[in-house]
């Protein structure tokens, strides 16, 4: 939703989050025309019946709005004061509660990792450093600890613009000034692959805080260089071999890490989403991928890169960008082992990859892919997970079966399998293999009927409650006759939450129910028509879900990306919102991000004991930093702002949010 002032696709920030892109699904794909069923929420209805018979016994229709204000309090399964909403340049937690900075980006990893210096910058130290944009974050226990273990962290793309001590010039044209970005130097580019991947680190609790062990020996950072191996049905295919792998096996690297998981098996799974980026140049003529790559917006050409490295010009390695878009298996347990790309669980703009073990022990992972109009997804194991010989479980993603979402109006959901040979997926339609059809695999779920959705993000299986979550975050591009139940409205900006039931409780079924848990957005705005309860204040409400962390007691809390002061006049942060009961479609606000960045993670601690949240691109945002001391960029300040230093940007950083005197969190 950030709207961005800058014109020059080098600011990218909420620019590729934006999935503005090039309006890639061309299908017409829609369950359905005008009908918005009534249903958005049970509740909803059992309220507006409840209303009817009251006003009809002559009791105020205020009263019982706050008699049902109570009841919701009352059954609310969170027990913390809340947090006011507001905007400015720090972090703020609900009272009771400390937040904590954990790691920041540059912070030092390994005992010989040099300390952040923003002037002195270099790939080799900042692969020994934490990275950028930390989104996904991941705890993985040591010896079952709740207070040993490993962090898993994603880092999902640079920001020059705030990295570069004065790479931003102010120009003045025509009596206007604008920000322009100054070419990356190949140092700059080979900083910002080393500040992409993601970080595995060893992580402490000692006397109520979180510590960094520095000395970790599973400590390792992932970047866009590391060396990884393409597995599954698409390994060795000819559309992913390049001069530099005529096996199509070996990939460098990773792009664009968003949200991921942690498996069963323990290890970290890390999805690759806005690859479109990270590509430039034009394929040679009539080239056989350039409507793959059209359907996902490849070439998007954000970064620099292809002016230094070759693989990512896709006049001279056609073939590389269907190397990317993957969901990448990392196991943490050796920092020598080579990363994974699982392609069996397909090729899209994947935001995350949570799992939950289905009744008969096959795994499901839920997967969204991050476009207006494009599609949720399940992956179900086709083996049962071995709890009791975890590496037994190493190659478990390699063979499954990928199935995409149909909402349909009356409150059903179909998972399709996306399967060479069944339905349309067949040689008339250009696909010879299993492996054409997961390397496009929108075209696949196109082709199959799959529902046009808001812009998944982050899907959570809930053990607890036995329901998924699914955030959809925004769509201001549907139309009015574009929408349908699961996609209840037209310039949808402040996005809804979908939950799911699936048929008989099994993860793995093929079928399920649906109900739209919330529709975001003010819920004071009549026209708006966010359907938070009564019970939700004016700092509980939220738009533009994005991440979101089922805790161990089967609460959810909701993080957000696109707030701010023109789109809803709050930073983004972290809600509380109940799901059970009278209180269900409440939410609380618990923790704020400052202004210009997102909030990701979150994560809890397996005793609940802590929140780790992920603040990520804090400054960010055209000129909305510059109230607070600095604009939001990275331009040589020291003239404008004599007391400048080059480390003044706030840096993105994981917090570790615990209680005061100890405790449970919210409880
Ligand atoms: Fe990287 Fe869809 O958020
Ligand atoms: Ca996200
Ligand atoms: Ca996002």
């Amino acid at each position: 939703m950030t709207e961005h002032r800058f014109p020059d696709a080098r600011f990218r920030t909420s620019l590729l989050e934006e999935n503005d892109g090039p309006a890639t699904n061309p299908t017409d794909n829609r369950t359905m025309g005008e009908i918005i069923a009534a249903r958005f929420s049970r509740r909803g209805f059992l309220r507006g019946s409840l209303a009817v018979s009251a006003i009809a016994a002559t009791v105020s229709p205020l009263a019982l709005i706050s008699a049902d204000e109570a009841r919701a309090t009352e059954a609310s399964a969170f027990a913390f004061d809340e947090l006011e909403a507001g905007i400015d340049d720090k972090h703020h937690v609900a009272p009771g509660y400390d937040a904590d900075v954990l790691l920041r980006w540059g912070d030092p990893l390994f005992a010989d990792s040099p300390e952040f210096d923003p002037t002195k910058q270099s790939a080799q130290a900042q692969a020994k450093q934490f990275g950028y944009n930390n989104d996904y974050v991941g705890y993985l226990p040591i010896d079952g600890s709740a207070e040993h273990g490993l962090l898993v962290v994603n880092h999902e793309y640079t920001n020059p613009h705030l990295m570069f001590p004065g790479i931003v010039k102010i120009v003045e044209k025509d009596g206007k000034k604008s920000a322009e970005v100054a070419p990356l130097s190949k140092e700059q580019v080979d900083v910002e692959m080393a500040a992409h991947g993601g970080t595995i680190v060893e992580i402490r609790k000692d006397g109520g805080k979180w510590q960094v062990v520095r000395d970790g020996k599973l400590n390792r950072r992932i970047t866009s260089n590391t060396e990884m191996a393409l597995s599954g049905p698409v390994a060795g295919h000819d559309r992913v071999k390049t001069n530099a792998d005529p096996s199509g096996t070996k990939v460098l690297g990773t792009v664009n890490n968003c949200a991921g998981g942690v498996t069963p098996w323990g290890t970290y799974v890390m999805a690759e989403e806005n690859i479109h980026g990270y590509f430039s140049g034009e394929l040679p003529e009539g080239h056989k991928e350039a409507a793959n790559y059209k359907r996902l917006g490849i070439p998007e050409g954000a970064y620099e890169w292809a002016a230094h490295y070759d693989r990512f010009d896709l006049a001279k390695e056609p073939n590389e960008a269907n190397r990317f878009g993957w969901i990448v298996e990392v196991d943490v347990n050796d920092p020598t082992s080579t990363p994974r790309k699982r392609t069996a669980m397909g090729r899209f703009k994947h935001e995350g990859a949570e799992s939950i073990v289905a009744k008969d022990g096959r795994v499901v992972f839920y997967l969204g892919d991050d476009e207006r109009f494009d599609y949720v997804y399940k992956f179900v194991t086709k083996a049962a997970f071995n709890p009791n010989d975890l590496a037994a479980n190493k190659d478990l993603l390699d063979d499954g079966t990928l199935h995409v979402a149909k909402f349909a109006e009356d409150g059903t959901v179909e998972w399709l399998p996306i399967v060479f040979g069944q339905g349309p997926l067949t040689t008339e339609n250009g696909f010879a293999s299993q492996a054409d059809v997961l390397i496009e695999t929108r075209r696949a779920a196109d082709l199959l009927g799959a529902t046009k959705m808001d812009r998944p993000e982050d899907i959570q299986p809930n053990a607890v409650n036995g329901k998924v979550y699914v955030m959809l975050t925004n769509n201001s591009k549907r139309k009015a006759d574009q929408i349908d139940a699961a996609n209840p409205r037209a310039e949808n900006a402040f996005g809804h939450i979908i939950e799911i039931s699936e048929d008989g409780g099994d993860f793995a079924a093929a079928k399920g129910k649906w109900e739209v848990l919330l529709k975001c957005g003010d819920p004071s705005v009549a026209d708006v028509g966010a359907t938070f309860s009564t019970a939700t204040t004016a700092n509980g409400w939220f738009g533009m879900p994005d991440n979101c962390a089922v805790d161990s007691t089967g609460r959810l809390w909701v993080a957000t990306d696109g707030q701010g002061p023109k789109a809803t006049g709050r930073t983004d942060g972290l809600w509380a919102v109940d799901t059970e009961g009278p209180a269900r479609a409440t939410s609380k606000l618990f923790f704020r991000v400052p202004i210009g960045a997102e909030m990701c993670g979150p994560l809890f601690a397996p005793d609940d004991q802590t929140a780790f949240v992920a603040v990520q691109h804090p400054g960010d945002g055209g000129d909305d930093w510059e109230a607070f001391g600095r604009p939001s960029y990275y331009e040589d300040l020291s003239t404008r702002w004599p007391d400048f230093k080059p480390d003044m940007p706030v840096r993105p950083a994981v917090v570790a949010i615990t209680k005061q005197g100890g405790g449970k969190i919210a409880v």
